[in-house]
C-alpha cells in the first residue's frame, strides 16, 4: 500500500530515509516525500513521481539537514498522485508532520469539524486530517504523546503512522493499527519502517508492532505502549536473511530474479518439512479427531493467493475427501458464510497484511472456525491473528507480481494435503509414499523447467504475440485454475486484457468473442482431459484464433498437430504438475511486459501489499 520510514539518530536522517524508501518502493510508487527536523523546525520536501524525483529535489537529502525524520512512498487512495497529496503532511499550524499507510474511514467527518474550527487543508488526502487532529490536541495539551493518543482515539480505519512535533525535536512517535509497522533497534539510533528491507542495512534487531501499539523513540531510547496506554516490553527479534535477498542481484528485474529463485524457495519451504519420506508439520496441530470433525474447508485469499486456493480445492478434495471451497476474501465476510468449529478456514497471503484477507480471517474466528494461515512474512498481522500458521520460506518478494510466493504457497498446500491424508487415512500408503517422494523432487523439477532453451522459446513467442489486446486462457480441471494465474500475470504487468475460462465453458457464450487473430493460451496437461482440450482448441481455431498450447513433453506431438505454438514442460506427479505449468506462464507475462515497454517490477496502479479494503 504505502511505505513508511522513520529515523532518530546521530547520522544525517535524509539519506537514510531515502535509502529506506528505495527498499519500500514496491509498496507504492506514485509519489514520495520526507520531513526532517531541521534547525528551523519541520522541513518537508515531497513530489509526485518515483523516488528518483525526490532524490533530485532534495539533492540526495543534502537540502534537508537534520538527524531525525520521517519518509513516505505512496500508493494513492484518497487524492490523485500529486505534489500536494504526497506525504508527509504538515498540520495547518506547522507543528505536526505525519506519514501514513492505510485509510482513515471517518476522515470526512473529522475534516469538516476541523474546518469548522478554522483549520485550512492543502490536500485531498485522509492523512492531512491526522496531522491537523494531532495539532488540535497538541495545542490544548502541549503534550506530544497525549495529543497523539487523543487523536488516535478519534480515528476509524487502518493506520501505520510516523509523527514528528516541531516543539519536541528529537522524538518520533509511531502508531500501528491494521497496517504493518516494525521498530528497528540501532546503536545510538532507532528506526521505524513498513517492512524489514528498509532498515536491514542498519540493524537486524526488530520488533513487530501489534495493533494499538505506540512507540515513542529518540536516538537513544524507546518506550512502547499498548492499546490501553500501558508501557510494555517488545522483544527484539533477529532478522536472519541477507539484504541481498531483497536486491536484484544482477537480474534486470526483481520479477525475473524471483522466477529463478523458485527452486531455492521451494527447497527452503519443503525440505525442512519432509523427513524420512514423510511430511513433518510440527508447527501445526491437526489431530485425526479434529480433522474427522471438519465438514468443510474454505481457502480465503486475494489475487494470486486466491488462485492458489483454487488449485487447493482440487488438491485437498482429491487427497483428503473433505469438501473444499476457494473463496475471495473480499467477498467472504459479506456472503454470510456458515462457519463453526466444524469448518477449517485456510488463509493464504504473501504479505500477511492484505486487508481483505485479514478481515476474512477475523470473520472466521468470530464464527468459531479453525484458522490456519499460509504466510510469507514472519510476524505479519495475518500470521499473528490466525490460530495456526505455516510460513512459506520464499524470502522477501519484491516484485509486485508474485511468482516464488505463489509457488511456495502451493507447495505448503501440498504438504498440508499429504499431512491430512495421512491422519485421515484417505490415501493408500503406497500412494502416499509415492506422492511424498515426488514432492521432495519438486524443487529440482522446477529447476529443470527453468532451462535457458525453454525460457528463450517463451521469450520468442512473447515477442511474436505481445501485441494482442485480448487474450483467453483456457484449461480443464487444475489447468483451468492455473489459467487464472496466467491471465492475472498478463493483466497486471503487461496491461493486456485477458480472461481465464474453463475450456469446456467457452462454447457457452464467450466463444462469440473469438475472432481472427485472437490469442488463446490453452493449458492442456491433464492427460485424461487432453483430447477434450484439443477439441476446444479446434473450436477456437475454426473461428480464427491463434493458439499457444502449454502441455507436457509426452503430449507435444499431438498438440503440435492442432496448436500454432507449443510450449512443453516435463510430466511429473499429477498432484504437483501445476507447479511446473505456471513457470512458462510467468515467463510469458514477463517477456510480454518487456516487449510492451511496461515497468515489470512496478506496474501501474498496483502495490505489493493492499492494506486497504
Ligand atoms: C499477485 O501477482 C498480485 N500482486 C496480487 O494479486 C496479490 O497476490 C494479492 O494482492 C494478494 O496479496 P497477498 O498474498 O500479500 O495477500
Amino acid at each position: 500500500m504505502c511505505g513508511i520510514v522513520g529515523y532518530a539518530g546521530h547520522q544525517e536522517a535524509a539519506p537514510i530515509l531515502l535509502d529506506g524508501l528505495s527498499k519500500l518502493e514496491y509498496r507504492g510508487y506514485d509519489s514520495a516525500g520526507i520531513c526532517v527536523q531541521g534547525p528551523w523546525g519541520l522541513e518537508v520536501m515531497k513530489t509526485k513521481g518515483r523516488l528518483q524525483a525526490l532524490r533530485e529535489l532534495t539533492r540526495e537529502g543534502a537540502k534537508l539537514p537534520g538527524v531525525v525524520g520521517i519518509g513516505h512512498t505512496r500508493w494513492a487512495t484518497h487524492g490523485a498522485p500529486s505534489d500536494r497529496n504526497s506525504h508527509p503532511h504538515l498540520s495547518d499550524d506547522g507543528a505536526i508532520a505525519v506519514v501514513h499507510n492505510g485509510i482513515i474511514e471517518n476522515y470526512l467527518e473529522l475534516k469538516e469539524r476541523l474546518i469548522a474550527r478554522g483549520c485550512r487543508f492543502q490536500s485531498d488526502t485522509d492523512t492531512e486530517v491526522v496531522s491537523n487532529l494531532i495539532a488540535h490536541y497538541y495545542a490544548k495539551t502541549r503534550d506530544f504523546l497525549e495529543a497523539v493518543r487523543q487523536a488516535v482515539r478519534r480515528l476509524e480505519g487502518s493506520f501505520a503512522l510516523g509523527i514528528l512535533c516541531r516543539e519536541n525535536p528529537g522524538t518520533v512517535i509511531a502508531v500501528k493499527k491494521d497496517s504493518p509497522l516494525i521498530f528497528g533497534f540501532g546503536q545510538g539510533e532507532n528506526f521505524i519502517a513498513s517492512d524489514v528491507p528498509a532498515i536491514l542495512k542498519y540493524t537486524r534487531k526488530v520488533a513487530y508492532l501489534d495493533d494499538g501499539d505506540m512507540a515513542v523513540f529518540t536516538a537513544h531510547a524507546v518506550t512502547f505502549y499498548n492499546a490501553l496506554g500501558d508501557p510494555i516490553k517488545k522483544k527484539p527479534e533477529t532478522i536472519t536473511w541477507e539484504l541481498s535477498a531483497a536486491e536484484r542481484g544482477g537480474f534486470p528485474h526483481f520479477m525475473l530474479k524471483e522466477i529463478f529463485e523458485q527452486p531455492k524457495a521451494l527447497r527452503d519451504t519443503l525440505h525442512p518439512r519432509l523427513q524420512e519420506g514423510q511430511v513433518c508439520l510440527d508447527e501445526i496441530s491437526l489431530p485425526e479427531d479434529y480433522l474427522r470433525g471438519i465438514r468443510r474447508i474454505y481457502i480465503a485469499a486475494c489475487g494470486s493467493a486466491y488462485y492458489v486456493g483454487c488449485l487447493g480445492k482440487y488438491i485437498l478434495e482429491k487427497t483428503c475427501r473433505i469438501p473444499t471451497e476457494a473463496v475471495l476474501a473480499s467477498e467472504f465476510r459479506y456472503a454470510s458464510p456458515v462457519l463453526g468449529k466444524d469448518t477449517l478456514v485456510i488463509i493464504v497471503s504473501q504479505s500477511g497484511e492484505t486487508a481483505d484477507t485479514l478481515a476474512a480471517l477475523r470473520e472466521a474466528r468470530r464464527q468459531g472456525a479453525g484458522t490456519l494461515a499460509i504466510v510469507n512474512v514472519v510476524g505479519s498481522a495475518i500470521a499473528k491473528a490466525a490460530d495456526q500458521v505455516i510460513y512459506t520460506w520464499a524470502g522477501p518478494e519484491i516484485a509486485v507480481a508474485t511468482t516464488k510466493a505463489y509457488s511456495t504457497q502451493l507447495s505448503v498446500l501440498y504438504l498440508l494435503a499429504l499431512h491430512m491424508a495421512r491422519a485421515l487415512g484417505t490415501m493408500e500408503e503406497e500412494a502416499l509414499s509415492q506422492a511424498t517422494a515426488a514432492l521432495e523432487a519438486l524443487p529440482d523439477q522446477v529447476a529443470d523447467t527453468l532451462t535457458p532453451e525453454r525460457i528463450a522459446q517463451v521469450q520468442h513467442y512473447a515477442s511474436a504475440l505481445f501485441d494482442n489486446h485480448d487474450v483467453f486462457f483456457i484449461g480443464r480441471n487444475v489447468d483451468s485454475a492455473t489459467c487464472l494465474e496466467g491471465s492475472l500475470k498478463l493483466k497486471e504487468i503487461a496491461y493486456v486484457h485477458s480472461e481465464a475460462y474453463a475450456a469446456g465453458e467457452l462454447k457457452h457464450g464467450p466463444i462469440s468473442l473469438i475472432e481472427r487473430g485472437t490469442l488463446v493460451v490453452a493449458v492442456a496437461t491433464v492427460a485424461e482431459l487432453f483430447d477434450k482440450t484439443m477439441s476446444n482448441i479446434k473450436e477456437v481455431k475454426a473461428r480464427g484464433a491463434d493458439v499457444l498450447c502449454l502441455t507436457t513433453q509426452d503430449l507435444a506431438a499431438e498438440a503440435e498437430k492442432t496448436a500454432d505454438f507449443v510450449i512443453t514442460v516435463p510430466r511429473i506427479h499429477p498432484l504437483f504438475q501445476p507447479s511446473l505449468n505456471v513457470i512458462p506462464l510467468q515467463a510469458f507475462s514477463y517477456y510480454t511486459a518487456l516487449a510492451r515497454g511496461c515497468d515489470v517490477d512496478k506496474p501501474r496502479n498496483l502495490a505489493k501489499s493492499v492494506t486497504v479494503e
